[in-house]
């Protein structure tokens, strides 16, 4: 009952005429989203507009990769719900490891952007995931666990509905590794199971849970076939126009 969500983060890729060129090569190979398949591609703020005019007439979706949680101030570089919303972009990815790692992000910080996105009606994609070292002392699912748990903090189960969680090990992402279909789907089930016993099942049924780290065309179908794997946030492989629709296309297959 769930769509897939098929999503690139572009990462910091792309200025405003190679997300021009990117999409136009997509666009050539899909316009339309397949039945129960959602096209997103978030690419860096700069070129947010430029791939919404080159996305025009299509089902293709485009969302930002990081928003503050502060209306408006002296924050350079940063850039504001507000800003997203004049333009039609609809996805922030929030938390994502490399805002962990490198700029701060915590999940105090998560927790209020997540906030902050809802209550402007934008739909938060909500990464998490554990590091080799604790998937190794065997801590990933209480990780994950309590990543989730701090960014919903405070959020009543409507709110909650709207997320899209995206389970990204660490260790997978730009690595080539690739989390087994049994290792994504364990987790995708842990995670839905603790949104039933918190919110209830309508909303985690409602939730899609996406996977990311080192998906490409190969390993999509099997990935993509789990039970609890609703799609994708994809980095390396959503760089290139034909990989990104090859995934696509495996999603449509196992959506009809
Ligand atoms: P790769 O697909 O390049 O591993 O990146 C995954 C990712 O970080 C998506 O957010």
């Amino acid at each position: 009952m769930r769509n897939f969500l098929i999503a690139g983060n572009w990462k910091m890729n792309k200025g405003p005429a190679s997300t021009r060129e990117l999409l136009d090569n997509l666009t050539n190979e899909v316009t339309e989203a397949p039945d129960k398949v959602e096209i997103l591609v978030c690419p860096p703020a700069i070129s947010v507009t430029s791939a919404l005019s080159a996305v025009e007439g299509t089902d293709i979706k485009v969302g930002v990769q990081h928003v503050s949680y502060e209306d408006d101030g002296a924050l350079t570089g940063e850039i504001s719900t507000g800003m997203v919303l004049e333009t039609d972009a609809t996805h922030v990815i929030v938390g994502h490891s490399e805002r962990r790692q490198y700029f701060g992000e915590t999940d105090a910080t998560v927790n209020k952007r997540v906030k902050k996105i809802l209550e402007d009606d934008l739909v938060p994609i909500i990464c998490v995931g554990e590091s080799l070292e604790q998937r190794q002392k065997d801590q990933h699912h209480r990780v994950v666990l309590n990543q989730i748990k701090a960014a919903l903090n405070g959020l009543e189960a409507d709110a909650v509905s709207s997320v899209v969680i995206a389970y990204e090990p660490v260790w997978a992402i730009g690595t080539g590794e690739t989390a087994t279909p049994e290792q994504a789907q364990e987790m995708h089930e842990l995670i839905r199971d603790d949104l039933a016993d918190k919110f209830g099942e309508e909303v985690s049924d409602s939730v899609q849970i996406v996977y990311g780290g080192s998906m490409k065309p190969h390993n999509a179908e099997e990935l993509l076939s789990q039970t609890d794997v609703d799609g994708g946030l994809i980095g390396g492989a959503s760089l290139k126009a034909d990989s990104f629709s090859d995934i696509i296309s495996v999603a449509a297959k196992l959506a009809g």
